[in-house]
Order: structure tokens, then sequence, then C-alpha cells
């Protein structure tokens, strides 16, 4: 219980550290090149187009919506984007792409996935895909409120207003019609369970780790629930990093961060029942809606990074237990900055920061998951 209450004190004041350094820093936009573009391959044999992709979720897929709202959880400055052309800090939690831009390029709609809220955006940005998600949120209403970011309903609401964007130029057929061929991504979780029920003590006073696992089910499948209402169609929803081995969880809860940076099996293990319970959940899902022309898909993304964590060389990385940014145990948004101490290799890095990939982890989960990408561009 004491070095419980210990945690959650350190790790608040590291939450409330953040919210000082509030919008220290402020960069705009500008055009992005990947340095190095990579074989991201394309998709040929699709038998249908897709219009689209849009995105919904936490920082695994935000490229800068919080660059336009008033919170702590913004990375819009270096080193993040340093492995962009001219190393441009986009609001990309990372060094580079995220797996949803190497799947906009995949499925051949575009290079990179905006900010929705980027004000600069034409109606062919628009048309092509866009992510409304913002870093820090979760499916749980009360995640998103810890760093005041956009939740999932707001999420949806600009979504809407996105769908009537879109009706104003084509009008309603046609949007209709994109809108039921494009790929919607789902991606968050990490923060419910990482920030919200381990670090901070409320929700672990009313919920076992169970309950909560069918909480976070139960308002993911909500918003499922909603965009199917709204339109769409294929939806992909990715599961649960195994998060005992992010850096932060481990100088956060190891209890001897300094000598002992090995996974904490016992969170792994939460996101892995997790995964459990909500791929079981989709499956259902997908029964009751098939019939109606859907297409859901849950992502795994535990696995392929489990084995990357398991061994690291194989897949060309030296260092898996700190992120690149500063000493790699703590740093991320405001922490990681342009005073931080940098490595000299982000490629040999699995985490860009303490919490996030760097692109090239990011890159061999597209690759991991791009036979399920395949599976539904030609299941039409
Ligand atoms: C960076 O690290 C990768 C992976 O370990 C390695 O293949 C590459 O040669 C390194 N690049 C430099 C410039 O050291």
């Amino acid at each position: 219980m004491r070095s419980h209450h210990t945690h959650s004190s350190f790790s608040l004041s590291f939450i409330f550290f953040m919210f000082l350094f509030f919008n220290i820093f402020s960069f705009s936009t500008p055009k992005l090149e990947p340095v190095n573009p990579g074989p991201v391959g394309s998709y040929h044999k699709r038998k249908q187009p897709v219009s689209a992709i849009l995105v919904f979720g936490d920082s695994t897929v935000d490229p800068g919506n919080n660059n336009y709202i008033e919170t702590a959880f913004k990375c819009n400055f270096p080193p993040y984007g340093l492995d962009f052309k001219n190393s441009i800090p986009t609001g990309r939690f990372c060094n580079g792409r995220l797996v949803t831009d190497f799947v906009g390029s995949y499925i051949g709609v575009k290079e990179f996935v905006p900010a929705y809220l980027d004000p600069n955006l034409g109606i062919n940005d628009l048309m092509s895909g866009v992510s409304f998600a913002s870093a820090g949120s979760g499916f749980d209403p009360l995640t998103p409120t810890i760093g005041n970011v956009i939740d999932i309903p707001t999420q949806l609401e600009h979504f809407r207003e996105y769908k009537r964007k879109l009706e104003s130029k084509i009008g309603k057929q046609n949007m209709e019609k994109h809108i039921k061929e494009a790929i919607f991504c789902v991606s968050a979780g990490t923060n419910d369970f990482v920030i919200n029920y381990f670090l901070v003590p409320i929700r672990r006073k009313s919920f076992t780790i169970e309950a909560y696992q069918q909480f976070v089910t139960y308002n993911l499948k909500q918003l499922i629930q909603d965009l199917w209402h709204e339109g769409a169609r294929i939806i992909t929803v990715a599961g649960l990093p195994p998060i005992g081995c992010l850096p932060i969880v481990i100088t956060v809860f190891s209890g001897e961060p300094l000598t002992n940076r090995r996974c904490i099996d016992r969170f792994s293990t939460v996101a892995i029942n997790y995964n459990f319970y909500l791929q079981k959940e989709l499956d259902l899902m997908q029964k009751s809606l098939a019939h109606l022309g859907s297409k859901i898909f849950y992502l795994d993304v535990y696995n392929p990074l489990y084995e990357i964590i398991l061994d690291p060389r194989k897949f060309g990385f030296e260092e898996v237990s700190r992120g690149c940014c500063g000493i790699g145990y703590l740093e991320a948004s405001v922490l990681c900055n342009p005073k931080s101490y940098l490595c000299s290799n982000t490629s040999a890095y699995v985490f860009f920061d303490s919490i996030h990939p760097s692109e090239k982890t990011y890159f061999i989960l597209f690759k991991a998951l791009r036979p399920i990408i395949d599976s539904f561009l030609g299941s039409f």
C-alpha cells in the first residue's frame, strides 16, 4: 500500500510538472516530407477503392490535434519530428511517421494523415482522410480530463462536422458513399490503464481491474456503435501494447528503476487480458453487424511489439528499456524538449520517448498489420 502511494504522488507531480510547462513551445506545421520514404509498398490488387483514412484515439495516432488546444500534452517542438526532412515537429509523438501514416500511404490515399484541427487543410486534404485523435485521450471519460485533451464524444462531434463539410462540397449521397468506403482506425486505451487506472487513484477505488477492463471495452464499443450509425463500415481497432514494457512504466513501478529495467509482467498481463476480452467483444459485434456490411477488425499490437522487445537485435535495435530522448526513463511531451540530451541514432531505439515507439518500431508494427489490411481490402 505504502509504496503504491509513493508511486502515485510521484506520478501526479510528474503530471502537474507538465502542466507548469504548458504551452511554452509553439511551432507551425509546414509541408512534411520523410527523410527516408522507406518501402511502404502499395496495395494494387484491391477490388474496391478506399476513399479515405479516418482516425480516432490517442497519441499513437494523433498527428498534432493537440497543437490547437490548451493542454500540456503537446510535442510540437524538437526533438519530435527529428527524422522528417528539416526535422519538422508536427505534434506527432514520434521522431517520424505513425502507423496510420504508413497505412494511408499503403492504401494509396495520402502520405501523411493530417490533424483535423489544422486550419490549413483544404477540401482535398479532408476528403482523403484526417485524424481526430488527441494525445492523452482514452475511452474512459475521466482519462481525457486529466490532460484536458479531446475526449471521444468531441472527436465524434468533429467527425460529424467533417461530414457536413464534405456534404456541402459533394452532396449528401456522395458523402455517404465516401464514408462507407473509408477505413476507420481506432487506437487508444494505454492512457486509461497506465495514467488513469494505475497512477490516479480515483478509478482504482471503485473498479477492480477486471471491472475496469470491461468498462473501457464498453466505452470503446459505444464509439464503434456511434461510428457505425454515422456510416462507418470498415473499422479497425488496435488492442493494447505490452504496457509493462513502456520505459515510463518501468521507471515508475519497478521499485528499482535504475538497476532493474525489465518489463513488469503484471502490467502486461492486464493488457493481455483486456485484449482477449476486447477481441471477443469485437467478434460478437462483427457477427451481429456482418449482414449489414460491416467489417470490424481487431489489430494486434501486443505481439509484434513484444517480439521486438524480447529480441531487439533481431530487428536491428540496440536499446529497448529507455527512450531516445533524454535519459529515456521519464521524458515525454514537455519533458522531452529542445534542451534534452538525444541519442545519436534513433533507429537503434525501440522507443523514441519514454512512452512512444520510434518511427522504425511503428514501421515494423505496420508491416505486421499489413496482412489484415490486405485481407479487408480484398474482401469486398
Ligand atoms: C543506427 O542503428 C541501426 C540499428 O542498430 C544501424 O543499422 C545503423 O547502421 C546505425 N546508423 C548509424 C549512422 O550509426
